[in-house]
């Protein structure tokens, strides 16, 4: 079968890429770079040029395509965005369209509305249609702090009491290769839930780092106006702010990201990794002078 990989250098599509041309498919790995297209190109992956905002880039992969996988970045204009490719893919004959959403209850927000126009337009297409909703990422949420543990033995947020059923981005990316290349009327319309297998606190995260790094990482939380003040000190754009990082800690402190769901079991028949066995996995990104070496 051939599966167009949108976003196929970004956090979930590149590590679905290799899955699926593990399991026999081509791969069309589609990047906005000519030379990264080169580069992603082996075996049974190719890769192509494409830009979402400009969808008549996306005709020709389309066109060859069975499938198609959709990752795109959080940004104001995801929901137009995605809606162009989705109605690419049904006017080239596609026969199916998997789509990152996500897990975390976003009531009503920039993020969740972008994501509403999407799946509005997978809900008026024909196309066959699953949506694949990781629960918060460890990889986005505990790499993202590895220099401040590595050098301070800290973690920062605005999570405060709120439990999140962290996962692995390798698991979503497993989740998502499953539905692209089962029978699609089997996961039609449905939105599966990936979830780690337990919901724990960002204090009960930093214990549990401390343990695996083998010393003490506390976790400081903040009132989000302080957290937003914060990000602005370390230079952070302002329009990044709510929604790469505050709009999803606002959730977890509301306690919208801790569903834990068997959906990942039930898909692959294995088991998600936990927050200690990706930090074993991982321990060398969070120790000074190790992480350079591991390529973290
Ligand atoms: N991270 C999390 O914790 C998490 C959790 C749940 C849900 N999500 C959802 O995951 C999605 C983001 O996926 P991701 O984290 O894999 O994204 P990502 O790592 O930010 O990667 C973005 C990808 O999109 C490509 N891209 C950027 N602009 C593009 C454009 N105009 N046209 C075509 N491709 C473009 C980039 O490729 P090039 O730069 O090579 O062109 C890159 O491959 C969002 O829908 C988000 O809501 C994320």
């Amino acid at each position: 079968m051939n599966i167009l990989v949108i976003g196929a250098t970004g956090l979930f599509g590149s590590r679905l890429c290799p899955i699926l041309a593990g399991s026999g498919h081509h791969v069309l790995a589609m990047t906005r770079s000519p030379e990264t297209a080169k580069d992603l190109t082996a075996f049974d992956i190719t890769g192509v040029v494409g830009d979402l905002d400009d969808p008549e880039t996306l005709r020709e992969h389309m066109m060859l395509s069975d499938r198609v996988f959709i990752a795109s970045p959080i940004h104001p204009e995801l929901g137009r965005r995605e809606a162009d490719a989705i109605r690419m893919a049904e006017a080239c004959g596609v026969e199916q369209v998997v789509k990152i959403h996500g897990a975390v209850r976003h009531d009503d927000d920039l993020l969740e509305r972008q994501h509403e126009i999407a799946i509005n337009a997978l809900r008026e297409s024909n196309l066959h249609w699953t949506l694949i909703s990781p629960q918060t990422v460890m990889e986005t949420n505990l790499l993202a702090q590895m220099e401040s543990i590595q050098y301070l033995g800290q973690m920062i947020g605005a999570a405060g009491d709120g439990r999140v059923g962290m996962v692995a981005a390798e698991d979503c990316a497993e989740a998502a290769a499953v539905a692209l290349t089962c029978d699609p009327p089997l996961l039609d319309e449905r939105d599966l839930v990936i979830t780690g297998p337990e919901s724990l606190t960002y204090e009960e995260i930093a214990g549990l780092l401390s343990e695996v790094i083998g010393r003490r990482i506390q976790y400081t939380d903040f009132e989000e106006q302080e957290f937003r003040q914060l990000l602005v000190d370390f230079g952070m754009p302002e329009e990044d702010i709510e929604l790469q990082v505050l709009c999803h800690f606002r959730e977890m402190r509301r306690g919208h990201a801790g569903l834990v769901t068997d959906t990942f079991e039930w898909l692959t028949g294995s088991r998600p990794l936990s927050v200690r066995e990706w930090a074993h996995e991982h321990r060398r990104a969070f120790i000074p002078h190790e992480a350079g070496r591991t390529g973290h």
